[in-house]
Parts: structure tokens; C-alpha cells; sequence
């Protein structure tokens, strides 16, 4: 960044993704990072205990949605740039509560969006030619996919499909009509499905690791066989990067990994490291704790990112392949159980019976009944 002396807000920096960036961007020694966060359910400052007491990171507890408290946090902390992470983020809860999903990333967006061009308006010379606003996006923005269909290019129309997918749509819009309008300098990534350290366990990939060590059923929805692109978040965190320091103002940049995977497939490669993993464990083979169950409504079939612009314009590429990737991730959870018990305590246990209580166990179709 040009303006190395002022820091970057990074909002939502104590959920998943946002506190895995902080930690990478603080551990290169770059710019302060102001991290501003609700601390919603998702939201967790124990994701950042490596750097507590760090000098370099100032944590503000705040709403996005607050614009008093996003103007005064400007005003004084005088960011290079914004990185925008905070939104609800979970495709189950947004079917069970679209509202709150309306709240934070519409309303939320549109929010920050005026107080960076308010902020902007205040700066000059090289402070404002150096400015940026990074909305961090979804593939889910453009949809489904057919089993054959091309990969989701940045051109590819929106269209949306769960509640947490329209609104993040919608904050996309946003982003794109302050850069046409208003001039605000800022760009948009579309990443796939994201997974490592420090993912709350509402999600595929901890959801079913925590599970299985408890000796509890994995719930696999519908025939499992819903395909996703899954980057490991260290990735992401480096196309952010990238974007932030290379882009090209109002782009947007579609990020994903080349691994596409069946659900149950990916079930099943966690069950097998975790035979690999935890060889005394009275709940193996852990494939016998699957459990096919009711489906989410609405369930995207695939996703899939062509991912060429980032990689020829910047120059970025994914270092994790799904198979390095996905034994990092299982390891870390191993070697971080008492986090685990920590974010799985309280309101989680909530969470899951209501997303899980009526969803009764399915037959096995016969695609699936045979498989592997
Ligand atoms: P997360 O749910 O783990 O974290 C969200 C964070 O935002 C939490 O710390 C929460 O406290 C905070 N937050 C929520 N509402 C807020 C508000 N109104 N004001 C301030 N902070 C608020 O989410 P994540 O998985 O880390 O995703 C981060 C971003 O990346 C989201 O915008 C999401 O849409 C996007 N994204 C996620 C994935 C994925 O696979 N997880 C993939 C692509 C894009
Ligand atoms: P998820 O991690 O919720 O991410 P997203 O909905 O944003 O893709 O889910 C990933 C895939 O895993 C999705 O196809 C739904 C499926 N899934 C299950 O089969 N069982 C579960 O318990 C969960 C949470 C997800």
C-alpha cells in the first residue's frame, strides 16, 4: 500500500475468514489493522489470541450498520483502505431468518459504503488516489450450476438463490452503483466455498469434524451430491491481498481453487483422515456415522469459479490443493480442541436443533447407497 504509515479497517476481522486475513496481514508486518466487529455469534476474539496485546491490531466493537460509530472509527484511525468482510454469513440460518441477513449485509453495506465516500471526500493528493474499498463477495451471487455447465466468470448473470445469496447480491449492486456514481474506489471479490482453521462449526467442513469426534451422526443433506469449489482460506486471504494492492478499481475478481467435490465425497475424505488421524478412536470407521437427512430448500446443485482474470491480470494462484488443504484443516482441530468446546458452548447447541431437530434421516438413493 502506498500510504504505509495509516492503517487498514477490516470489518468483520473476528469471524472466519476476517480473522484468518488479519492474522496473515499482521504476520507480514504491513499496515496497523483496525479490526471492526459486532461480535455476533460468528464473531469470536479468541480467533485472535496469537496477536492479543499486538500494537499493530486495534479491536472496535461496532455495528457496520451504526453510521456514527463507522464515522467517528474513520475519522480517527484515517484508513489507506477498507476490507470488508462483515456479513451473516450462513446459508441455513439465512433460510431460517432471512431478516437479520437483510440488517447486516444490505442495510450494513450501504452503510459503510456512505461513510467511505463521506471519508473520502475528506481526503487528498496521494491519500485519496490510494484509497480502497474491498467488498469481499460469493460465487453463490451467480447461482446454480447443470453437472456440464461452464465455471461462474465474472460476467456470468446473478442469480441468486437462498436468502444469504440475494442479499449478498444485493450488497455486490451497491458496490458496483457507489463505483459508477460516486466514484468510489472500490473492487469486489467472488470466492467459493471456503475452508481451514477457525471456521465456525455451523459449516460443512467443522460441522461434521466436531461431530465425528463426538461420536455424533453426520448429516449429509439430500443425495450429497451438491458439488462445491473449496479454496483453503490462506488462499483466499492472498487473493484479497492481491486484489487489494493490483486490482483495477470497479473489477471484480472471481476467486476459487479448481477443487470441485460431492459433499458426501468430501464427508468421506474427512472420515478416512480421521481413521488415519485418530487410530484409537472407539467411533471407527467414522463413514458409519453418516446419516443421509431431509434437505435445505432451495439447495444449490454446483458451484464452480473460473478464476483466469485473478490469475493472469495479478498474478495470483493457489497454493493448497484440496488434499494439503483439507489435512491442514483436520489437524488444526485436532490440536485445537479446547477452541472447539469454546465456540461450541452457549447458544451453538441452539442452533442445532433448530436446524437439525426436524430434519429426519432420509432412505439412501441408490446413486448414493453404493457409492465408494
Ligand atoms: P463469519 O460468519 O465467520 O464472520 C462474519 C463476521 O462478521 C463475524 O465476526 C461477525 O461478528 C461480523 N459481523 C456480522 N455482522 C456484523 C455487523 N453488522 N457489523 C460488524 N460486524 C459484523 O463469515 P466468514 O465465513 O468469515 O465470511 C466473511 C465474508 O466472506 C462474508 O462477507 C461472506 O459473505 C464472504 N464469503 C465467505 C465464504 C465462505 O466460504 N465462508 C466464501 C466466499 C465469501
Ligand atoms: P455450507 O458449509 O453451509 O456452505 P454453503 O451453503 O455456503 O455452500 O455447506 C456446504 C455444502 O454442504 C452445501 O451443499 C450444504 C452441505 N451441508 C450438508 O450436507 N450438511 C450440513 O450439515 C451442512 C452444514 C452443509
Amino acid at each position: 500500500m502506498t500510504q504505509l504509515k495509516n492503517p487498514i479497517v477490516v470489518t468483520g476481522g473476528a469471524g472466519f475468514i476476517g480473522s484468518n486475513f488479519v492474522l496473515h496481514w499482521i504476520g507480514q508486518k504491513k499496515n496497523k489493522v483496525v479490526n471492526f466487529d459486532l461480535l455476533t455469534y460468528a464473531g469470536n476474539l479468541g480467533n485472535l489470541a496469537s496477536i492479543e496485546g499486538n500494537p499493530d491490531h486495534v479491536f472496535v466493537r461496532g455495528d457496520i450498520s451504526d453510521r456514527k460509530m463507522v464515522d467517528t472509527l474513520l475519522a480517527e484511525h484515517r484508513p489507506a483502505a477498507i476490507v470488508h468482510f462483515a456479513a451473516e454469513s450462513h446459508v441455513d440460518r439465512s433460510i431460517v431468518g432471512p431478516e437479520a441477513f437483510l440488517r447486516a449485509n444490505i442495510y450494513g453495506t450501504f452503510t459503510l459504503l456512505e461513510a467511505a465516500r463521506a471519508y473520502l471526500a475528506t481526503l487528498e493528493g496521494d491519500a485519496k488516489d490510494a484509497f480502497r474499498f474491498l467488498h469481499v463477495s460469493t460465487d453463490e451471487v451467480y447461482g446454480t450450476l447443470e453437472p456440464n455447465d461452464p465455471a461462474f466468470h465474472e460476467d456470468t448473470p446473478f442469480a441468486p438463490n437462498s436468502p444469504y445469496a440475494a442479499s449478498k447480491a444485493a450488497s455486490d449492486h451497491l458496490v458496483r452503483a457507489w463505483v459508477h456514481t460516486y466514484k468510489l474506489p472500490a473492487l469486489i471479490t467472488n470466492c467459493s466455498n471456503n475452508y481451514g482453521p477457525l471456521q465456525f462449526p455451523e459449516k460443512l467442513l467443522p460441522l461434521m469434524i466436531n461431530n465425528a469426534l463426538a461420536g455424533k451422526p453426520l448429516p449429509v443433506y439430500g443425495d450429497g451430491m451438491q458439488v462445491r469449489d473449496w479454496l483453503f482460506v490462506l488462499d483466499h486471504c492472498r487473493a484479497i491481498e492481491t486484489v487489494l494492492e493490483k486490482g483495477r478499481i470497479g473489477e471484480t475478481y472471481n476467486v476459487g481453487g479448481g477443487n470441485q467435490q460431492a459433499n458426501i465425497d468430501v464427508v468421506h475424505m474427512i472420515c478416512d483422515l480421521l481413521d488415519e488421524l485418530v487410530p484409537d478412536s472407539p467411533h471407527r470407521p467414522y463413514r458409519q456415522l453418516i446419516r443421509f437427512v431431509q434437505d435445505r430448500p432451495g439447495h444449490d446443485r454446483r458451484y464452480a469459479i473460473d478464476a483466469r482474470k485473478l490469475e493472469t491480470e495479478l498474478g495470483w494462484r493457489a497454493q493448497e490443493t484440496f488434499a494439503t488443504g483439507l489435512r491442514k484443516t483436520v489437524e488444526w482441530y485436532l490440536n485445537n480442541k479446547a477452541w472447539m468446546e469454546e465456540v461450541t458452548s452457549g447458544a451453538y447447541q441452539n442452533w442445532m436443533n433448530a436446524n437439525y431437530g426436524h430434519r429426519n434421516e432420509a432412505p439412501l438413493s441408490p446413486a448414493t447407497a453404493g457409492a465408494k
